[in-house]
Order: structure tokens, then C-alpha cells, then sequence
């Protein structure tokens, strides 16, 4: 069976990339994928610090936050739903760290890593113009490949900035229906 996880970015509970990313999920389930999601407001990550101690404890980092739970989440997906808002033209500060401490899954002695998984972008904007995301699209293209990860699809919902915009149109559907190619 299928594994997609969500990663939520967001610090608004409900807000648009999380309603997108949840669409997704629906979708993927509804094609018989497992799902599960993992909000990262509230947990206490930090950023890499470049020790390059990766692996020497056995886990992937080791620094000492929640981290590791995220993970533990990401080594049972298959399929990974990064959803975040644009915030000036990329990652939230949330996101940020998730991509930073995947320095690990590029270590020569990983014991697990990051290879074939599926990935997914979520973002929402509220910019008008879909060219809003090219610098999160950058990042999130060039950083998969160095990963090995497979980009599997996009969703870039532009114009949604108060809670409740990605309602509206027909991202909901877009959401659902690329969750159903999961
Ligand atoms: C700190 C901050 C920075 C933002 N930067 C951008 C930006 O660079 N470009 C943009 O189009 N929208 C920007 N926005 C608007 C959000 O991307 C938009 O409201 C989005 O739908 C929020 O998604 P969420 O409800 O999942 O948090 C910003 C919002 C905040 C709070």
C-alpha cells in the first residue's frame, strides 16, 4: 500500500496549503493510500548546524529537538507532501529547517535516505501571478534531484491570502485530483 505523508508548514491551523494538502491526502486515500500528517508549529526544530556529525549516533542528526520524529515519519512514507505557504518567495520558516537537516540523506554511510521517494510541493501565495513560486520551484526541483527524490507533482495556488481563499475556485479539486494519481 501506498504511504503518502504530509508535511504541514503552515503556522495557521487550517489555513490554505494546509486545507490543499489535505485535499491530497483525501485524494491518495480515496485511491487506497495510507496517509498520515505531521504539523510542524509548535515542535521545536532547529536549523543544521554543520557539524557534520550525521549518522555518528546512529540517527540521521544529532541534534537533540523533534527532528527525529519527522524523521521517523519521513522513513515510513513513500510519498511526501511538502505543503507550505510562500513566504517571500519560498519556504516558510518552518519548512526551511526539514530541507536543511536532509543533509544526512546525501552522508556516504546513510542507513537510510531519501532515494525514489516521491515528492509532492504544495504552496499557496497570495500574489496574483503564478510566477510567485519560482523560487521555491527552484529549490524544490534542484534539491529533490540532489536527494534522488522523484518529483511527482506541483500545486501552486496563487491568489489565496486570507485563511479560507484555497476554498474558493478550484484548487480544492485540483488538490483532490493529484492526490488521486498517488
Ligand atoms: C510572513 C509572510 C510572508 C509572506 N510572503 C509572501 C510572499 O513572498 N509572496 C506571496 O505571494 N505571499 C506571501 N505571503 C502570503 C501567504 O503566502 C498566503 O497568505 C498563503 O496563502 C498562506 O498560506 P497558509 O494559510 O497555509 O499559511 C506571506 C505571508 C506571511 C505571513
Amino acid at each position: 500500500m501506498r504511504k503518502v505523508l504530509a508535511i504541514l508548514g503552515s503556522p495557521r491551523k487550517g489555513g490554505n496549503s494546509e486545507t490543499l494538502a489535505v485535499s491530497v491526502l483525501a485524494g491518495a486515500s480515496s485511491n487506497g493510500a495510507s496517509t498520515d500528517t505531521i504539523r510542524l508549529q509548535g515542535m521545536d526544530l532547529s536549523g543544521c548546524i554543520d557539524c557534520r556529525k550525521c549518522w555518528s549516533r546512529g540517527s540521521p542528526c544529532v541534534i537533540p529537538d523533534d527532528m527525529g520524529k519527522v524523521h521517523e515519519k519521513i522513513n515510513w512514507s513513500d510519498t511526501i507532501v511538502f505543503a507550505s505557504p510562500l513566504y517571500w518567495y519560498t519556504w516558510s520558516a518552518l519548512m526551511k529547517p526539514v530541507w536543511d537537516r536532509f543533509l544526512p540523506f546525501l552522508h556516504d554511510d546513510a542507513k537510510w535516505d531519501l532515494k525514489g521517494k516521491k515528492a509532492i510541493l504544495v504552496a499557496t501565495a497570495g500574489d496574483d501571478k503564478p510566477d510567485a513560486f519560482e523560487g521555491i520551484s527552484f529549490s524544490f526541483k534542484t534539491s529533490c534531484e540532489l536527494l534522488g527524490m522523484d518529483q511527482t507533482g506541483t500545486l501552486l495556488a496563487y491568489g489565496v491570502y486570507e485563511a479560507g481563499d484555497a476554498s474558493k475556485g478550484d484548487w480544492l479539486a485540483r488538490a483532490e485530483k493529484l492526490g488521486r494519481t498517488l
